[in-house]
């Protein structure tokens, strides 16, 4: 399938924009994407085969809490990933093509069968999740043998408890499909590596931190589920029941196992994301306002790893302390744990891609960076197929606006989360009015001052006009002196 995207005569921006003042446009695919993340690792990957555990743990013991705990934690789990999980993967879908659809049309143009694949293995999985809770009562009471044809190989004759542990361990490998095709896409969006010379599937997918993000989630996924779990357990089994603290023990050897592949997944991720990006990690994590927080928040991080470890311990060595009410309360607190470390590894993990939303291809503008050259000849308004191109001669504040909803507002908004003019004031400050011509120049330059930005596209007047717009946005002028910024400066200062 050829994945040249466009031809470089047609009009590169092919859509209309959609920006959210106020919320942000990042701030909205950031809060639909991390719920889904959060339902997704632990309940939908990383929980089936843990409950699988479970009801084999109970087939093996004969005792029924054991059972019991893992049909009533599916329940849950069946509940929440069809409803909140479905949606908001769909919701993902939703958000990112308004907000940003060229780079969203460009990945369905390079993972359009691995997307097709992931379909499909989605609904067998749903299919499966649904067999796997609605037969659960009636073959686990069920005495007589099932009998399956095998064609030539006769019949297999099986137990149904045994056929339904069967039907728990394929779901498990199906959901844990559908992530490992996800992060194929998700590590291309971070390191497309030799896809730009040689743009094809493959290439794409075999990204080099597809490998080492898959060994990263994995774990994340099942460590998760145990937290998930770990924190049910006092719902759903007795406190005078014998089984809870030997639940409490065999989930928190889990949690442990899958702790230690973490650490070790993460380390292997870590070393291969680009240096470019890991440069972006101060802002990341705090934003600029709080960057010399950056090492309070790596301890926080590092204590909520250690907090996990530790509760995990207790749960191994004194699960019997663990029925108590300090114990109880305290299993609540992992699951915590985990939340804002999935949480804040996600955002990490799509603030330090910028200034590109895939790599060396595409910046998070939507722009390609081999439209550039385009748009600094024919002029960035020109290329928006549904901009007022009639404006481009218009009053400059009028058209600066319409060139920050192009350049900027992926990004930024005027008021609202990550404004501009917050950002401004910060840099020029509130005293005085702001000088269009020394906006001007630092628009000219930013992406070298701050590496997280794209390069400024478009022609260079409307850069001007762009700037021009932003500087209304600062103090008024003095009544008398309200005429444009650049007829009181020298045009070729600016230059
Ligand atoms: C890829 C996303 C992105 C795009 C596109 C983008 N910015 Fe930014 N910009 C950022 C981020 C992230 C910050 C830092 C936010 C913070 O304060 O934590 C920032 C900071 C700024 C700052 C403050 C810089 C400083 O040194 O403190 C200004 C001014 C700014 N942007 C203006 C613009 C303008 C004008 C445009 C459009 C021409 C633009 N940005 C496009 C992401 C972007």
């Amino acid at each position: 399938m050829p994945c040249a995207l466009f031809t470089a005569t047609s009009s590169p921006m092919n859509y209309p924009l959609f920006h959210l003042d106020g919320l942000g446009n990042p701030i909205l695919i950031a809060i639909i994407a991390v719920v889904h993340v959060l339902i997704n690792h632990p309940l939908a990957v990383g929980i089936v085969p843990l409950i699988t555990l479970l009801e084999w743990r109970g087939w093996k013991t004969g005792e029924k809490t054991w059972d019991e705990l893992a049909r009533k934690v599916l329940f849950v789990v069946f509940i929440i990933t069809t409803t909140f999980g479905a949606l908001t993967g769909v919701g993902i879908w939703f958000s990112t093509s308004l907000v940003n659809p060229d780079a969203i049309g460009s990945l369905i143009r390079v993972f359009f069968w691995g997307w097709f694949t992931e379909w499909i293995i989605f609904v067998v999985e749903v299919c499966l999740i649904m067999a796997y809770y609605l037969t659960w009562k009636q073959w686990t009471m069920r005495r007589e043998l099932f009998a399956i044809p095998l064609g030539p190989f006769g019949v297999w004759r099986v137990r149904p408890k045994v056929l339904h542990m069967l039907l728990g361990l394929v779901l498990s490998i199906f959901s844990w499909l559908t992530m490992a095709i996800i992060v194929g896409i998700l590590g291309f969006m971070m390191d497309s590596g030799h896809w730009l010379d040689e743009p094809d599937f493959v290439n794409g997918f075999l990204n080099p931190l597809y490998l080492p993000q898959l060994l990263f989630r994995t774990p994340f996924a099942l460590m998760g589920a145990g937290l998930v779990v770990l924190a049910l357990v006092p719902f759903f089994v007795k406190r005078d029941d014998a089984v809870r603290s030997r639940a409490v023990r065999l989930v928190s050897l889990w949690v442990l196992y899958w702790l230690a592949w973490l650490v070790g997944g993460g380390l292997w991720y870590w070393w291969e994301i680009p240096g470019s990006m890991v440069g972006n990690l101060p802002v990341a994590l705090t934003t600029q306002d709080f960057t010399d927080w950056h090492d309070e928040v790596l301890w926080t991080l590092g204590a909520a790893v250690g907090a996990i470890a530790l509760v995990g311990a207790c749960g191994a060595l004194r699960p019997r302390f663990m029925t108590t009410l300090p114990g109880t309360v305290a299993l609540v607190i992992p699951i915590l744990m985990g939340m804002m470390l999935l949480g804040t590894f996600e955002r990490v993990r799509e603030f330090i891609r910028k200034p590109y939303v895939i790599k060396d291809y595409m910046y998070a503008n939507g722009l390609r960076l081999e439209d550039y050259p385009l748009y600094a000849e024919r002029g960035l308004l020109a290329s928006a197929t549904y901009a007022d191109h009639t404006g481009i001669d218009g009053p400059p504040v009028e058209v600066g606006e319409k060139v920050f909803m192009i350049a900027c507002s992926r990004c930024h908004t005027v008021n609202g989360s990550f404004s501009v003019r917050h950002r401004l004031e910060r840099m020029y400050g509130t005293d005085k009015p702001w000088q269009a011509a020394t906006i001007d120049a630092y628009i000219k330059g930013m992406h070298n001052v701050r590496a997280f930005m794209p390069p400024f596209p478009g022609r260079d007047d409307e850069r001007m006009k762009l700037a021009e717009w932003l500087a209304t946005l600062g103090p008024p002028k003095e009544i008398g002196n309200r005429q444009s910024a650049f007829a009181n400066s020298s045009e070729g200062g600016i230059q």
